[in-house]
């Protein structure tokens, strides 16, 4: 029988080693912090058998920031597979997560499987271009190395970012951006963060990157982050990666599904969809809070909706949700109201709200019917841009 509990700061030299089994990695324990994530394990006999973090996130979409748990480094120590262990602690992790008001989960899958059972359904993609260097334009504009009191106008600068997106998540502890975002353990060498000035005392662009060996071809800058709020800072940040042409072959970075404002000020069409495309999974935690959390486009109107979910029996409903120009208002519907034909399952109800699936979708997965009238209005709330992140966790 596992116990699971938090774990004490005794226990990072045996978390970094499941982690480092599992995922085949050097063990680090200097690297298993735990001030900027909810560490949960489970235990066999006092010795730690299975792990699990989760990241305090604020998720963007609709233009607002939801508070979201970004759950990660699941792991399992291989004579302990295939037992419930992963099923029981990220249940209680996601237990914990809602009752101290997360209102959605997000997180990378190895194995679809494990995560549809607990309620999760891919919501988003991670994806990742790349491009000639040659094909950037050149410019001389003013581009300066981060500097120690630049964090706070380089956090602002990608939630501006962000909130015109659907689907980044930002860390809310600060510490985390230091050690999660603007760091890439393990990764490429020559880690650099850059900025771009914007108006006084604030930052309209950044770029966070490292250099990474492309074998026969050199090497190329490998973007995390490349962010910019305004056109000179674009022009700038661009202008920036075209000044190592002579050297690397390629730039890669994350950007929106269609390449955004990078691809469109590429001087050709030579700029590709890396060949792995990670794609995310989402949840909703919390019905009233996650409903209620996001923005809409300016719609009005009423739906009951009932949803069927076994690890959180309080998100049931059947929900009423009355939409007033890009809010919703959700409480439990009154008996009188007419109730819905069935149940929609909340990983698939997670996946419409984040707009990563339509009505359409919904109805091939049999989750609505095709002649069910609520179709317009659920199209209209949550149909938007395909939802992505730059972030991997
Ligand atoms: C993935 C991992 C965490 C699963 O741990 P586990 O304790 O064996 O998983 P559980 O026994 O709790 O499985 C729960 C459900 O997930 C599914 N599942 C788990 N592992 C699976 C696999 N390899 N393939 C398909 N489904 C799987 C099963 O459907 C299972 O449901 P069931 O009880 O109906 O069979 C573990 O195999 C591991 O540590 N792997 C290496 C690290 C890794 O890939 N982590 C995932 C990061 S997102």
């Amino acid at each position: 029988m596992l116990e699971i509990r938090p774990p004490t700061e005794d226990d990072r030299a045996a978390i970094a080693s499941v982690g480092a089994l599992a995922f085949n990695m050097e063990a680090r324990a200097d690297r298993v912090t735990f001030d900027t994530r909810r560490r949960l394990c489970a235990y066999a006999d006092d010795q730690v058998v299975a792990i699990a973090h989760s990241i305090p996130f604020g998720q963007w979409l609709g233009g607002k920031q939801l508070p979201c748990g970004g759950i990660g480094a699941v792991a399992v120590l291989p004579e302990y597979r295939g037992q419930g262990a992963a099923r029981a602690l990220v249940s209680e992790l996601l237990a914990q997560e809602r009752a101290e008001g997360m209102a959605v989960s997000a997180l990378y899958p190895a194995n679809a499987a494990l995560y549809r059972h607990l309620g999760y359904e891919y919501a988003g993609l991670h994806p990742g271009f790349r491009a000639p260097v040659a094909d950037i334009p050149p410019s001389r504009a003013e581009v300066a190395e981060m500097g120690g009191t630049d964090l706070d106008g380089v956090i602002a600068c990608f939630s501006r970012f962000a909130a015109a997106h659907n689907g980044p998540v930002q860390p809310l502890d600060r510490a985390c951006w230091q050690t999660d975002v603007l760091a890439h353990p393990g990764e490429g060498t020559h880690q650099r963060t850059v900025v771009v000035a914007g108006a006084p005392g604030d930052i309209a662009g950044y770029a966070s990157y490292f250099l990474e060996n492309a074998g026969a071809n050199g090497y190329r800058v490998a973007c995390k982050h490349l962010v910019a709020v305004t056109a000179p800072a674009l022009t700038a940040l661009l202008g920036y990666f075209r000044r190592f042409e002579n050297a690397a072959a390629e730039i890669t970075w994350f950007g929106p599904p269609t390449g955004g404002a990078v691809g469109l000020a590429l001087a050709t069409s030579t700029f590709a969809l890396q060949p792995t495309l990670n794609r995310w999974m989402g949840r909703i935690l919390d019905v009233p809070r996650a409903l209620e959390g996001r923005g809409y486009p300016d719609v009005s109107g009423d739906l009951v909706i009932e949803l069927s979910d076994p690890l959180f029996p309080g998100n049931t409903g059947p929900w009423l949700v009355r939409a007033t120009g890009g809010q919703v208002v959700v409480t439990l519907a009154p008996e009188a109201l007419p109730s819905p034909a069935r149940a929609v399952p909340i990983g698939l109800f997670s996946a419409l709200y984040t707009g990563f699936a339509t009505v359409g979708d919904l109805v091939l997965r049999g989750a609505l019917d095709e002649s069910d009238p609520r179709l317009p209005i659920l199209s209209a709330l949550f149909g938007g841009p395909v939802p992505w992140m730059p972030d991997f966790f």
